[in-house]
């Protein structure tokens, strides 16, 4: 088994260095940091990675980076995500290109600008609709792929600002939430069917995300972050805090009266 092969899937038999098949990765957000660390990883065990992003010059520095990384088949497709009318014949090339799909990961986002949220609901609603509108539709589509087989992985960026709505950020925040909420629901739906639904909830993480927020420095290492998630895909968790320090930060600040939380400034 040649895992350096670069030719389409449906010609050649893929495995890892480990003779075991080698992981079909759909990645849909691909050029976003978290993304990218994720699928280096990836890419050093052997992985057949499909890769969709809006820049068409990022998505093409990155595949060409996993392929020279071990990955054993990389396909890319440039487009924008916001554009709901495309995702099913999207959706449906890359997975004929990879010949089957393991996994899907979700890591399209944006941050958006609070201040101007509160201003311009057009802004308000961009934000709502790429992190939550585009991903409810991939999702829908995702989930009936993976029901017809029995199999797969659902593994979804959403954040730990979805826990709770705060005033710097309670845009992106609900946004987050309502994706939270949507994969819950269809875990309990799908789950029954042999099928993962992972929650991944970050804290802060050091990408270009949050390379203009204050104490950026000290946010965490997004090799690291990727790193447990590849390990919680690999035993198909359910909810990932990441890092874990964000589970108990999250409980209490979830915990905390609203007559009291009304009056932080958070
Ligand atoms: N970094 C953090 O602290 C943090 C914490 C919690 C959750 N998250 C979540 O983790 C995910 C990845 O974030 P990141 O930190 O890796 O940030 P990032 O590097 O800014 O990645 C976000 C990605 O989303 C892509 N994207 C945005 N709108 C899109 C659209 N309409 N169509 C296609 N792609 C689109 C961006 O594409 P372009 O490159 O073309 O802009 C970018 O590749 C996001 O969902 C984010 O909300 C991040």
């Amino acid at each position: 088994m040649n895992r350096h092969a670069t030719s389409h899937p449906a010609t050649a038999i893929v495995a890892n260095r480990n003779d075991k098949p080698a992981k079909k990765i759909l990645v849909l957000g691909a050029t976003s940091g978290i993304a990218e660390a994720t699928c280096r990883i990836w890419a050093a065990q052997g992985a057949q990675l499909f890769l969709v992003a809006r820049n068409a010059e990022k998505l093409a520095a990155v595949a060409a980076d996993l392929r020279l990384r071990g990955a054993s088949y990389v396909g890319t497709a440039v487009a924008d995500l916001d554009d709901t009318d495309k995702h099913p014949e999207m959706l449906a090339h890359a997975i004929n290109s990879l010949t089957g799909m393991d996994i899907a990961y979700l890591a399209l986002g944006v941050l958006g600008d609070q201040p101007r949220a509160e201003q311009e609901f057009n802004h308000a609603a961009q934000i709502v609709y790429t992190n939550f509108m585009a991903p409810v539709s991939l999702l829908t589509w995702l989930a009936n792929y993976c029901v017809q087989r029995h199999a797969g992985v659902l593994a979804v960026l959403s954040s730990v600002a979805g826990d709770r709505g705060r005033k710097s950020n309670y845009v992106y925040g609900s946004s987050k939430a309502g994706l939270t909420a949507f994969l819950a629901g269809l875990r309990n739906r799908i789950n029954r069917e042999g099928v993962t639904v992972l929650t991944i909830k970050p804290g802060p993480v050091k990408t270009a995300m949050t390379a203009s927020m204050k104490g950026a420095e000290k946010f965490a290492n997004v090799n690291k972050v990727a790193a447990t998630i590849v390990r919680a895909i690999d035993k198909r968790v359910d909810t990932l805090y990441v890092p874990s320090i964000w589970l108990p930060i999250m409980l209490v600040i979830r915990h905390i009266p609203e007559r009291i939380f009304k009056k932080l400034n958070l």
